[in-house]
């Protein structure tokens, strides 16, 4: 576990976190709204070379960028069900060739492969701008 204390901590440590990604990996990250889930994106696509803007793909639910390697950003807080996120072809974006960075992975967690690393961000109960980030490989 650490705490971020700011912004650009958290942004730092996508970039921290980029450094251990492979091909074909999934980073799921879990946190309210607002907790920073893009921000860490933004790092962990900057570590990987994006030169594109990095933005919640909110409208199109997926934003492909390219770094190193392909990425793809997720963004499920609009889906309502696993068939929507089905009918949008997501399961071939898990296991194509590229990095997959997954906003609110818990409205499709049935469809999410197992092996990930996930990313929980939480608020802080002190600070405003402070964070707890937790990085766990599963299996
Ligand atoms: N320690 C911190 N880590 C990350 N963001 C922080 C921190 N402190 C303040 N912020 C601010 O919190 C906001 C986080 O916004 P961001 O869009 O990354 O959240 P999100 O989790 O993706 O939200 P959403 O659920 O709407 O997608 C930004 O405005 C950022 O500047
Ligand atoms: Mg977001």
């Amino acid at each position: 576990m650490v705490i971020s204390r700011s912004s650009r901590e958290t942004y730092r440590l996508g970039i921290e976190i980029s450094k251990i990604l492979k091909i074909k990996d999934i980073v799921s990250i879990y946190g309210e709204l607002g907790t920073g889930k893009t921000r860490i994106i933004q790092g962990i696509c900057r570590g990987l070379g994006v030169k594109e803007r990095v933005t919640s793909p909110s409208f199109a639910l997926i934003n492909e960028y390219s770094g190193k390697l392909k990425v793809y950003h997720f963004d499920f807080f609009r889906v309502n069900s696993l068939s929507e996120a089905m009918e949008l072809g997501c399961i071939d974006y898990f296991y194509d060739d590229g990095i997959c960075l997954i906003e609110w992975p818990e409205k499709i967690e049935k469809l999410l492969p197992e092996k990930r690393i996930n990313v929980i961000i939480q608020y802080h109960k002190e600070r405003k701008n402070w964070r707890r980030i937790e990085i766990i490989r599963n299996p």
